[in-house]
């Protein structure tokens, strides 16, 4: 791995009045390779700083002819050349609005003049071992991946605007064994004058052609994170959120894949902010077929005052390339995260099997109640009780009480203390739910601080779910959540947190910001949001932190530097679950993935599937129990200690193996399929859902992947004994009879025979 700074000059031939000129323009050359890529910047003599390559590993040679500088029909001479044209063609790094670049800026600014052009020329460079921490002034955490002094290299752009008096450091960190590229940008105000920044992106990749296809996750409530893939067309193509989260709607993933791409071949090139707010992110053809693609803080309603001195940092980008496909791209993804991103105590560990009460009981439960299903869960081999909401304040519905977090002492008699200790007598952990960032307007804490909450004084409060939301840009309103939080957890032995976060900001205003700032209020409040999590997670080091988002609205990088798993969403549905799952792969881990069995039919699709299928279906993720333990048929309870060891027994492997989607219910909805592959490819865990069963002529012959080629593996289930090579081209036969059937069929490696 390196990174390398070089110069050289390029000769250019060209016509000017008619008359043929030879030009010469010095360049500084910037290259970071690794063993599977390469990603190339110069700069111009006059400090642009333009995007050479990004792709393959290419060899040690000069690239810089792909700037083609001497081909535009209008640039005349150097250093007198049409600006303009030239701005308009030219790839770059970081690229600014108003001086001739009509694409997507990365950056704009509004001066003290009101004029919003901005200028950013090189003015010099540093190399870092490892990968600094993201920071700026008066924040105390900003999520980003790390990474130690073995494991990447780092340079620093420090580029300038002189009439703004701004410095833009650019920061790029290349991962030694992993095919990443890692960027962000941070805004130093050098100035006298105040200056507002209008956006500051984190990232621009100019592509040298536009033939692509964009893959992104899109979905709802209850559908998250579904693949959607459409060939680039000229113009503006993007994803994006403005409620103030990453969102059900679209995720902050995007991956622009050759047009041949598939889970085995073809580039792919994957991005993922690590961010939990207005995002934007956005692929654009441009006249010359080239495709820029940026992504950052959604610069809609984004205005964020920078005084002489201050500073602003953009979040990190995630940039994958993978010549192998998408599978090849989401295995990078994975092994990064889990290594990188990841933190704490829990970031190896198997995760406690746990049953939560939110779909067996809603908001009816008593201790008696809930001690009953924590009983017969842990007769069964459940390790962790989770409860859900609905144990605070008066909360008999969502209606009431969230900020009052102490115990509704009439429906749970002798407290948590006393649940806490009955359950942990069974032998189980005690894990419970809480909604930090919310108000409701019928609670004590509303009574008290009704400006607590985001709000346009003036203007009615929109509710959802007949909550508000509490302004964490304030720092007194953090400290008092987190006190009441802290009461609770040092009440009783406390040892997991389900972190919820249900409904999306509206009348985006903050009582303690002052006038100039309210537009801040995006950000800060996401800010804000970090620095409690940062908090309890250092101060409650042990405790494992579930991200929970109305389901699936917060899964993001960003969400995982806190907490090592997130609710994927409300839909439990098994056979919905497949695509969820599937989307959700595309960038982030199954050790990530909250995934649970419950209760049939489904309580959100009215749907009735196999208990089996549910378990192999949430096999993938933490695993765990959603449903009322007491009340289901017997036979499902009787299965359940089954589960449980074949949880158990194949966790390992799925939490820190290699992953493989072998079905694509997006292609064909008939039947998934997906395997996990240890990293010394010793032992795989091959699953089969068939949505849909198939008459007359039932088999399906699935290509197995990720074997190594001449290992012999042996089938458990059904003894049958071949090659990886023969597995992974001839195929293996699964038949199964009836919809929503499913099979696990488990690989070792056959040695010494
Ligand atoms: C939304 C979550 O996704 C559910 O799992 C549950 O915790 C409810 N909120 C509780 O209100």
């Amino acid at each position: 791995m390196s990174i390398s700074l070089s110069n050289t000059t390029v000769t250019m031939n060209r016509y000017v009045d008619g008359k043929p000129v030879t030009d010469t323009e010095k360049l500084q050359v910037f290259r970071l390779d690794n063993e599977t890529m390469t990603y190339a910047m110069a700069v111009t003599q006059e400090g642009y700083l333009l995007h050479v390559y990004y792709g393959a590993r290419c060899g040690e040679d000069d690239l810089t002819y792909l700037l083609r500088l001497s081909d535009s029909p209008y640039t005349p001479r150097i250093l007198k050349r049409e600006k303009g044209t030239f701005m308009d063609a030219r790839p770059f790094e970081f690229p600014c609005h108003g001086i001739g670049d009509y694409r997507e800026p990365c950056f704009m600014i509004m001066d003290e003049d009101g004029m919003s052009a901005c200028d950013l020329r090189f003015v010099a460079s540093r190399v870092e071992k490892g990968k600094p921490a993201l920071r700026q002034k008066g924040v105390s955490c900003i999520p980003a991946t790390f990474a130690g002094e073995e494991d990447a290299d780092t340079l620093v752009l420090v580029m300038e605007d002189a009439h703004a008096g701004l410095t833009v450091e650019l920061t790029y960190t290349i991962f030694k064994k992993l095919s990443v590229l890692t960027r962000s940008a941070r805004v130093i105000n050098h100035g006298e004058a105040d200056v507002r920044l209008q956006r500051v992106l984190s990232a621009c990749v100019d592509f040298e052609d536009s033939a692509y296809d964009m893959i992104t996750l899109n979905g709802s409530w209850a559908r998250e994170r579904l693949l959607e893939r459409a060939p680039l067309h000229h113009g503006k193509q993007s994803v994006d959120s403005v409620k103030g989260e990453s969102s059900h709607q679209s995720n902050p993933f995007v991956a622009l894949v050759s047009h041949n791409a598939n889970e085995e071949i073809g580039e792919a090139f994957g991005f993922n902010l690590v961010y939990s707010g207005n995002f934007f992110a956005q692929a654009e053809v441009t006249q010359h077929k080239h495709t820029r693609f940026v992504m950052g803080i959604n610069p809609y309603d984004f205005s964020w005052l920078l005084r002489t001195e201050e500073e602003f940092t953009a979040p990190e980008v995630v940039m994958v390339y993978s010549g192998s496909g998408i599978g090849k791209m989401s295995r990078t993804f994975h092994d990064l995260y889990r290594n990188h991103l990841i933190r704490g105590e829990w970031k190896d560990k198997q995760r406690p099997i746990l049953i939560n009460n939110w779909e067996a009981t809603y908001f009816q439960f008593d201790t008696e109640k809930l001690i009953e299903i924590a009983k017969q869960a842990s007769e069964l081999g459940v390790e962790m009780f989770v409860l859900d909401d609905g144990w605070f304040g008066h909360r008999d519905s969502d209606n009431s009480s969230l900020g009052d977090w102490f115990v509704y002492e009439k429906k749970l008699k002798g407290g948590l203390p006393y649940l806490v200790s009955e359950v942990n007598k069974l032998g189980m952990k005690f894990g419970i739910w809480f909604e930090p960032e919310m108000i409701s307007p019928d609670s004590k804490l509303y009574a008290e601080h009704p400006e607590w909450a985001i709000q346009i004084i003036g203007r009615e409060m929109t509710q959802s779910r007949e909550q508000y939301v509490l302004d964490y840009s304030n720092v007194e309103v953090r400290d008092y959540v987190y006190k009441m939080m802290r009461d609770i957890l040092d009440s009783a032995n406390i040892e997991y947190i389900k972190w919820d976060m249900n409904r999306q900001l509206t009348e985006v205003g903050s009582t303690s910001l002052p006038r100039k700032r309210q537009r801040e209020l995006w950000h800060r409040y996401v800010l804000g949001v970090y620095d409690l999590m940062n908090r309890l997670t250092t101060d409650y080091p042990y405790l494992l932190l579930e991200n929970c988002s109305g389901g699936g609205a917060r899964f993001d990088p960003a969400m995982l530097y806190f907490s090592p798993q997130i609710w994927t969403s409300d839909d439990t549905d098994a056979i919905e679950r497949l695509k969820i799952q599937y989307g959700t792969s595309l960038c982030y881990p199954a050790s990530a993935m909250g995934a649970h069995v419950s209760d049939c039919p489904n309580h959100v699709l009215g749907r009735t599937t196999p208990f089996a299928t549910r378990g192999n279906v949430a096999l993938v993720g933490t695993f765990g129990y959603e449903l009322d333990v007491t009340r289901i048929p017997q036979e499902d309870r009787e299965a359940i200690p089954g589960q449980i060891a074949k949880f158990h027994r194949f966790n390992p492997l799925m939490r820190k193996g290699d992953q493989y989607r072998l079905g694509n219910l997006f292609e064909d909805n008939s039947f998934d399929a997906w395997m996990f592959v240890s990293k010394d490819k010793t032992e795989a865990l091959f699953t089969f859902v068939q949505v849909l069963g198939r008459p007359n002529y039932p088999s399906r012959n699935i290509k197995l992947r990720g074997l190594a080629p001449n290992k012999r593996y042996r089938v458990e289930e059904t003894g049958q004994v071949a090659t990886g090579k023969t597995l992974m081209e001839a195929g293996i036969f699964v038949s199964l009879y009836g919809d929503f059937a499913s099979q696990t069929l488990y690989l070792s490696e056959v040695t010494g025979e």
